[in-house]
């Protein structure tokens, strides 16, 4: 059975993940508005994938013999000036996200809730993920901003390019 401060912050986590969900919403409109499909595409992506976050931590309520309480989510941010203070906010939101986790993940230490602390894992590797992933949207955009986009093609085929 899962402890009521366990409960309870896992309670927080599904609302923290369905805004990030919502948010990620907000910016593929913002891409749509914009004419790039390409970026919308990574954010509904993000958007989904968000929501399938927020459904780990409902589900293993529900198993431990939990509730689930949800509650109401804020409304996201519409508007941003560039494609790069998207990004760059998408990294910043991921970095608030990972401490959650740990924080979770110290709560589950504390409490000496093993099963808490064996599923907070996928997430402590899913946000390296995550982050990693946001850090190298933003550099690429800063690169195209600084040196145009020549560059970034020539290193991307460099990427590609094999020994012999
Ligand atoms: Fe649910 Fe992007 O972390």
């Amino acid at each position: 059975m899962i402890g009521k401060a366990m409960q309870e912050a896992m309670n927080e986590q599904i609302n923290k993940e369905l805004f990030s969900s919502y948010l990620y919403l907000s910016m593929a409109a913002y891409f749509e508005e914009k004419n790039l499909p390409g970026f919308a595409n990574w954010m509904y992506i993000q958007s989904d994938e968000e929501r399938e976050h927020a459904m780990k931590f409902y589900h293993f309520i529900v198993e431990r013999g939990g509730r689930v309480t949800l509650k109401a989510i804020d409304a996201p941010k519409t508007e941003w000036t560039s494609s790069l203070e998207v990004a760059e906010e998408v990294a910043a939101h991921e970095a608030k996200v990972t401490a959650s986790i740990y924080s979770l993940y110290e709560l589950a230490r504390k409490e000496k809730d093993y099963p808490a602390e064996v599923m907070l894992q996928w997430f402590i590797t899913e946000q390296v993920e995550e982050e990693k992933n946001a850090a190298e949207i933003v550099a690429n955009l800063k690169l195209i901003e600084e040196r145009g986009t020549a560059v970034l093609m020539l290193d991307h085929r460099l990427a590609k390019r094999k020994g012999e």
